[in-house]
């Protein structure tokens, strides 16, 4: 099985309703381990690499000014498979499509503010992850899984 990393951002409307632990807590459960984290008022430059893929849609402008809106949770989650893993807990772009156990079936209302952001691909989490942090960030430890105990 493909042991991977992927990065996940706590979006900063999740900060200010008080839900990161809810949201760490759902990673943690599928036993995810948690290398990064931090808490950061994303920059202008940072938030436009993060999404240049949506430069020139109509709702990027929205999406770049809500997302330096307020402080974010950056982090990076590793295991195995964990890309699809994540993106299978966080739950589609569209909360409403979401199914009701997902973070976004259960917290999101809206596209534009659907509480997590995950990268999509290993290709596009090595990309993003290395905006905001650096190799010395990225701490390795053991995972005391159900299966160690
Ligand atoms: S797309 O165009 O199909 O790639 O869009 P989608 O996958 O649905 O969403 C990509 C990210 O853009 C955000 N988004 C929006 N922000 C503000 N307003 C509107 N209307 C809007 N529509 C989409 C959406 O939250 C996605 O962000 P991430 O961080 O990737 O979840």
């Amino acid at each position: 099985m493909e042991y991977e990393r992927e990065f996940v951002m706590i979006k900063p409307n999740s900060v200010r309703r008080g839900i990161i632990g809810e949201i760490i807590t759902r990673l943690e459960k599928r036993e995810l381990k948690i290398t990064a984290l931090k808490l950061k008022n994303i920059t202008e430059n940072e938030a436009e690499e993060l999404y240049k893929e949506h430069e020139g849609k109509a709702f990027y402008e929205e999406l770049i000014d809500f997302i330096k809106s307020g402080p974010v949770i950056l982090m990076i989650v590793e295991g195995p498979r964990a890309i699809d893993m994540v993106r299978h807990i966080i739950g589609v772009a569209d909360p409403l499509k979401s199914s009701p156990g997902s973070i976004r079936g259960e917290y999101g209302l809206t596209v534009g503010k659907n509480i997590v952001h995950a990268s999509d691909s290993p290709v596009s989490a090595e990309r993003e992850l290395k905006i905001f942090f650096n190799e010395e960030e990225i701490i390795e430890y053991k995972l005391n899984t159900q299966k160690d105990l």
